[in-house]
């Protein structure tokens, strides 16, 4: 008797579904996200803001679990599907165009209000499209794949899907959302409109500093003026008494001459 054994379980004791239970989860999570929209309110029939904002937040959630589903699908389902397939290539390709489809689609929806016609449509299409797509890997591909996969490759690749899902989850190996341009660009001409603003303060600092030392030193210099001024005034002042004095001097010696012989006898 043959016993056929495979692991289901990790050292940890979490499961370890292999690539096709991890896929076909996944598929049952996004059908099942599609079911919730189509029994919500929506605007043609009367949703109110508050129930267009929670389809808003679904739908994002859907075009997240559905970008990151097909995303780990191209990585390595498909390829495997091209090494492992004789028609591997054809399905591949098939496959990998309806995902791309719908992937455009979803981005479509991701910028379309809820409360437009348009928002409805788009979303009716990108069910269709990926309901579609689904029955085709379910039916076709996995399969197939199935009968000519290494059950133990099957499971490593299982983990592969699931950790890249997980982080994805956590928001782990992730790329950062580009910003909008026209944030980007409110941000650039705020953060030039800052930088000028700083250099105009800058300069009118500094020619207010100036100025202020322009003030001071004609304040100091007329000071210097006036105490040179002053000082001279001063030393003109003394000349002229000195000059007064000598002349005096001079004409009361005229006015008595001197008696060198001693007339005085
Ligand atoms: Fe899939
Ligand atoms: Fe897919």
């Amino acid at each position: 008797m043959r016993v056929s054994l495979t692991v289901t379980h990790d050292t940890t004791g979490e499961s370890m579904d292999d690539v096709f239970t991890v896929l076909e989860n996944g598929h049952r999570e996004i059908k099942r996200m599609f079911r919730e929209l189509e029994s919500s309110p929506n605007s043609a029939n009367g949703a109110n803001q508050a129930a267009l904002a929670r389809r808003r937040q679904q739908v994002d959630r859907l075009i997240a679990e559905h970008s990151q589903h097909e995303s780990a699908e191209q990585e390595y389902f498909w390829p495997a599907v091209r090494e492992l397939m004789a028609n591997g290539a054809q399905l591949a390709e098939q496959g990998v165009r309806q995902e791309k489809s719908a992937q455009q689609t979803m981005a479509d929806l991701r910028n379309i209000d809820p409360q437009e016609q348009k928002f409805e449509e788009l979303l009716r299409t990108a069910a269709q499209e990926i309901k579609a797509h689904i029955d085709f890997e379910e039916q076709q591909v996995i399969p197939a794949l199935r009968k000519v996969m290494d059950p133990q490759r099957a499971q490593q690749m299982g983990a592969q899907i699931a950790q890249r899902k997980q982080a994805a989850a956590e928001g782990r190996g992730r790329p950062h959302a580009a910003p909008r341009p026209g944030a980007l660009k409110g941000t650039a001409q705020a953060r030039n409109a800052g930088g000028s603003q700083r250099q105009q303060g800058q300069q009118g600092q500094q020619n207010q500093q100036g100025q202020q030392q322009g003030q001071q030193g004609q304040k100091r210099g007329q000071q210097q003026n006036r105490q040179q001024g002053q000082q001279q005034g001063r030393q003109q002042a003394q000349q002229n008494r000195d000059r007064q004095e000598q002349e005096q001097e001079r004409s009361r010696g005229r006015e008595k001459p001197m008696d060198p012989m001693g007339s005085g006898r």
